[in-house]
């Protein structure tokens, strides 16, 4: 894991203000609550958050769809959002989309329960995986095909706590 990080701590940090600032904007006087796709948004929900400088509400969702280093295409809602967001102003936060998959997914199930607006902002975005569409309203890297680690990021729930985002070398 000592391999040179693909975005530093210093290089993450700054790209996260940018699009707090951004989302600081474009919801001001709306009702926003920022659910969380756990658990590999967990670090960057966190830091994401606390750069939003408005009231908002926060839940979160657990949904997976990998098995070890794929998507599986069969996703699963493990914890669901517990807040009534009829009406409300909702930022689905992600860690990276891939396949597009899971968070289409995601934003149809959301949409069932009324909320009068749905964005998605993901840290990562491997473009070239496609294979639904999903529109990312905030991308904070595109990437290209690589499997990465760090920053909540995981290999087999490993390695969520780097502070910085790396690709995972199975060679070590
Ligand atoms: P999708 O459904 O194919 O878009 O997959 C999205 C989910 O797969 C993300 O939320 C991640 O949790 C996981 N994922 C995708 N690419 C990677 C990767 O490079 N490393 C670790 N997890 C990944
Ligand atoms: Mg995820």
């Amino acid at each position: 894991m000592l391999e040179k990080p693909l975005f530093t701590e210093e290089e993450i940090k700054t790209r996260i203000k940018q699009l707090a600032e951004q989302i600081t904007i474009d919801y001001k006087d709306k009702d926003l609550i920022a659910i969380g796709v756990l658990k590999g948004a967990c670090v960057f929900f966190s830091d994401l958050i606390r750069h939003i400088n408005m009231p908002l509400a926060v839940d979160f969702i657990i949904a997976s769809s990998y098995v070890k280093k794929e998507s599986s295409g069969n996703i699963k809602i493990h914890y669901d959002i517990r807040e009534t967001i009829e009406g409300k102003d909702v930022l689905l936060i992600e860690d990276i989309v891939d396949t597009g998959i899971t968070i289409d997914y995601l934003v149809k199930e959301i949409s069932l329960k009324n909320p009068n607006s749905i964005k998605v902002c993901a840290l990562l975005d491997k473009k070239d995986r496609r294979k639904v569409e999903a529109p990312i309203d905030y991308i904070g890297f595109d990437i290209p095909d690589l499997f990465i680690i760090g920053y909540g990021i995981d290999y087999e729930n490993q390695y969520r706590n780097l502070p910085y985002i790396t690709v995972y070398d199975s060679e070590g």
